[in-house]
């Protein structure tokens, strides 16, 4: 332990994470900023306070005052963002919340330049492409959290299923964390015995359709999105790259001709280490996957061209 965390959006993902990588005892500190006044001191105190009974009783939570006090981080997660209201189309939402995304990178430029960053605002893969595009940096120094999430979600709709080998049940989705994600259970093995032997034809087909509803249905109980278990795979994450655990996770980052893309960040295997991505693993794809995958980049590519088309990547 000994190790800085800076997160930006102090709502429900971004305070949940700092409960979580403080229950966890991960870092040594967090330093929480919204830009709602009180929302990032109220909850730092909070999270603080919560400490006394976790076992790992060490990691200081505070909250920045400016962007200026998210300085010298390791890593910065990014949660900031306003959900879609009213009147507000698609492409709307699509530009507030880029700008938002734009104001915190230059921030996280200034004031943490060696950090690493975690992408989570939505639409996830085109942010985690402006933060590359903005930045500039190693494209292994920033992420997009999203397979994480979504790996959770499959394997615990195959938990349901079985109704055995939680913990034991692997995960894979690749593509974009939307409409068109591609989680892939008959890839993954329960203990070491493959999901195929276990799982019917249509039992994968229920798994992978509530899989990529995860999300929608978490909105459709609660009227907002789910938090524990975002907050959960980027606490994963976190400890992974400050442990340097060199483990293997779906996320969301640039590629450079891996699966025959470029210029585009989406859902991929990686391993995840003190770097943050050590390496893209590429799986190799069926026709049928394969033109799934397609159909995913080109639906994230729809999202940068109307930045393109709003001059967002200009100044
Ligand atoms: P929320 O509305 O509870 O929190 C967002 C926070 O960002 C608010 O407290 C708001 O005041 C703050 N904010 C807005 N502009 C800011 C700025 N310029 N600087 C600092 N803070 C600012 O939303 P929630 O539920 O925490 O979700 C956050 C984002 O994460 C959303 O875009 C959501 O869609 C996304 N999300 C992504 C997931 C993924 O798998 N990648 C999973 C869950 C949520
Ligand atoms: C989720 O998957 C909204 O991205 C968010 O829950």
């Amino acid at each position: 332990m000994g190790k800085k965390v800076g997160i930006i959006g102090a709502g429900a993902v971004g305070a949940t994470t700092a409960y979580t990588l403080s229950m966890m005892g991960v870092c040594k500190e967090i330093v929480l900023f919204d830009i709602a006044e009180g929302v990032a001191e109220g909850k730092a105190i909070d999270i603080g306070q919560s400490n006394y009974y976790s076992s790992c009783a060490g990691t200081i939570v505070t909250a920045a005052k400016t962007p200026a006090d998210i300085k010298d981080c390791d890593i910065v997660v990014i949660t900031a963002g306003v959900p879609r209201k009213g009147d507000m189309t698609r492409e709307d939402l699509l530009m507030i919340n880029a700008k938002i995304i734009k104001s915190v990178t230059q921030d996280i430029m200034k004031y943490s330049p060696n950090a690493i960053i975690i992408s989570v605002s939505n639409p996830l893969d085109v942010m985690t492409y402006a933060i590359h595009k903005i930045t500039g940096w190693e494209s292994n120094r920033v992420i997009g959290m999203a397979g994480a999430l979504d790996g959770s979600r499959m394997a615990y709709q195959i938990y349901k299923k079985l109704g055995y080998g939680a913990g034991q049940t692997g995960s894979l989705v690749i593509g974009d964390h939307g409409q068109n994600m591609i989680p892939l259970p008959q890839q993954v093995k329960i203990g070491a015995v493959p999901a195929t032997a276990v799982l019917s034809k249509k039992d994968m087909e229920e798994i992978i359709e509530r899989t990529k509803n995860g999300g929608a249905e978490i909105v459709k109980h609660l009227g907002t999105s789910g938090y524990y278990a975002p907050a959960r795979a980027i606490a994963y994450m976190v400890e992974a790259i400050l442990t340097d655990a060199d483990i293997m996770v779906s996320c969301s980052v640039l590629l450079n001709g891996e699966y025959g893309y470029r210029d585009v960040s989406v859902g991929v295997p990686v391993i995840l280490g003190k770097n943050g991505v050590k390496k893209i693993v590429e799986i190799s794809l069926d026709k049928e996957t394969s033109a799934k995958f397609k159909i995913s980049v080109e639906s994230i590519k729809e999202g940068i061209d109307i930045l393109d088309k709003n001059n967002f990547f200009d100044d």
